[in-house]
């Protein structure tokens, strides 16, 4: 099976999004995921409505006094998710004290046998590359990377780019997938950072685009992911499209 990490160093180019309706697509799949919320920000668990002590999630895992599966809920959305809080942001700064951090979750799930099962597995990581964002970076089979369609976004991928060659010398090069996020078809901006996109990284360009849709941003305000909010909006449809694409390119395994 598959371990996925939805990161990118930039803030905000829909890492959340993505996992959410990724989650949910792949629920509706009838392969509901393990979602772990790797970001202190904790956007998955508010938008999830989950509102967790501190010692419920993912923190205690990084201390050393909980395994991953004593801290799975699950959400009214029948996936099995871990969830973060603010106090998680102390993993990131105490990193000399906590080198091991960075392996911790690879060999967490793979002791738990979590990694490795029908159960896919996906990591919503925050923006700052610190001690968690390794750590997911070091447990995942595939990094998918939203790139939102802005001016700035090959500054961001470039940047992660380097960070993903850095850790070569650790393991072998994980794959990526680099997925346009915020796409307005016909737009310029949009379509000259999808023409820099493929330029660079044609290969490891995913054909689905996600495109700019407001619905996401309501849908998200509720609560709901976008199959329950909006069944037949055109986001719905991309996220059933990404999940078919990396089923059917072989990146994740159902
Ligand atoms: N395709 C889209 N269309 C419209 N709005 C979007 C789209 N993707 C994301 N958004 C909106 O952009 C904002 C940022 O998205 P999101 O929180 O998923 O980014 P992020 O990368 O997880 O941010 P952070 O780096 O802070 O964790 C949210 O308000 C979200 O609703
Ligand atoms: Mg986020």
């Amino acid at each position: 099976m598959t371990t996925i990490a939805v990161f990118n160093q930039k803030g905000g180019v829909g890492k959340t999004t993505v996992t959410a309706n990724l989650a949910a697509a792949l629920a509706r799949h009838g392969a509901a995921p393990l979602v772990i919320d790797l970001d202190p920000q904790a956007h998955l668990t508010a938008m999830w409505r989950v509102t967790p002590k501190p010692g419920d999630t993912i923190l205690r895992f990084y201390q050393g006094t909980s395994g991953i599966s004593d801290l799975v809920q699950q959400t009214r959305h029948g996936i099995d998710f871990v969830p973060s809080h603010l106090e998680l942001s102390k993993v990131d700064t105490q990193v000399v004290r906590h080198r091991d951090h960075v392996w911790r979750l690879k060999l967490g799930l793979t002791a738990e046998m979590l990694a490795g099962t029908d159960v896919p597995i996906l990591l919503d990581c925050s923006p700052m590359l610190g001690p968690l964002a390794f750590s997911a970076l070091f447990a995942a089979d595939l990094v998918l990377v939203p790139v939102a369609a802005d001016f700035l976004a090959l500054n961001g991928a470039v940047l992660l780019d380097r960070t993903l060659a850095g850790l070569a010398k650790f393991q072998p090069r994980i794959p990526r997938r680099y997925l346009l996020n915020r796409y307005v078809p016909g737009q310029v901006t949009s379509e000259k950072v999808l023409g820099q996109l493929s330029q660079r990284w044609g290969s490891e360009l995913m054909r689905t685009r996600i495109r700019e849709q407001e619905v996401l941003g309501a849908a998200a305000g509720t609560g709901e992911d976008i199959f329950a909010f909006a069944p037949e909006s055109g986001a719905a449809h991309d996220f059933s499209f990404l999940l078919d694409e990396l089923v059917e390119s072989g990146l994740l395994r159902l």
